[in-house]
């Protein structure tokens, strides 16, 4: 990321984002409410246009990471109504990169049972959130982008989904996670950024 900013109406929600990020690693992105995570991370995805700056990859500019990507922004995205599997099996059906194995594994990866047939509207917090992680990880991206990926989740859920986001690590993944709470993804990352009304703070301000 090159000197990324983003304005809406003259006001400045980021400034000079300038970040070198490296596959195989985890790097945390940790603020108060409203210091520009999801901001940041919905202009990498291309969800929001970037007033300035530049996006390179390998060294080539790109308008997002869109590409190759999974990720969690807000609230997870489905059909109410379907069960978690056919969720998934629409959202496979685009590209046809998971079969039907991948989305059984995914949903038992994140503790969800494949033949729940219980309509996904009617999940708790914590089941949305592990539908939400299910679906990022569905196609094996080389980028996840996680914001808040472990809200919702009771303790157990949570450790079981720090090792699923470490084991992506290891597959030599880049892992990005925003969390308003810095124990939650400080033992998890490589890096972890603060930031502070839009700017992510030089590193000796850090921790
Ligand atoms: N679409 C938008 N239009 C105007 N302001 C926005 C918009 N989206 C976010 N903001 C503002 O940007 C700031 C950062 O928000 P956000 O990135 O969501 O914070 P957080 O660090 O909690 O994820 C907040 O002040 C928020 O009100
Ligand atoms: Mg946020």
């Amino acid at each position: 990321m090159n000197n990324i900013n983003k304005t809406i109406k003259g006001v400045s929600l980021l400034t000079d984002i300038n970040l070198a990020l490296e596959s195989g690693h985890i790097y945390g992105f940790v603020g108060d409410n409203g210091s520009g995570k999801t901001v940041l991370f919905k202009v990498l995805l291309g969800l929001m246009h970037k007033t300035s700056g530049t996006i390179l990859v390998d060294g080539r500019e790109q308008k997002d990471l869109m590409q190759d990507v999974g990720f969690i922004i807000e609230r997870p995205e489905y059909i109410p109504y379907y069960s978690a599997k056919k969720n998934l099996e629409i959202i496979a059906a685009y590209r046809k990169v998971a079969d039907d194995q991948r989305i059984r594994t995914v949903l038992e990866m994140f503790g969800l049972d494949p033949s729940d047939k219980k309509a996904v509207g009617k999940y708790s917090l914590g089941m949305k959130q592990k539908l939400a992680l299910s679906m990022a990880f569905l196609e094996d991206p080389k980028v996840l982008i996680l914001d808040e990926p472990l809200s919702a989740l009771d303790a157990d859920s949570v450790q079981e989904a720090r090792k699923r986001i470490l084991e992506e690590k290891k597959r030599g993944k880049l892992v990005l996670i925003a969390s308003h709470y810095p124990e939650d993804i400080q033992s998890l990352c490589d890096e972890v950024y603060w930031m502070k009304n839009g700017h992510v703070l030089p590193s000796k301000e850090n921790k």
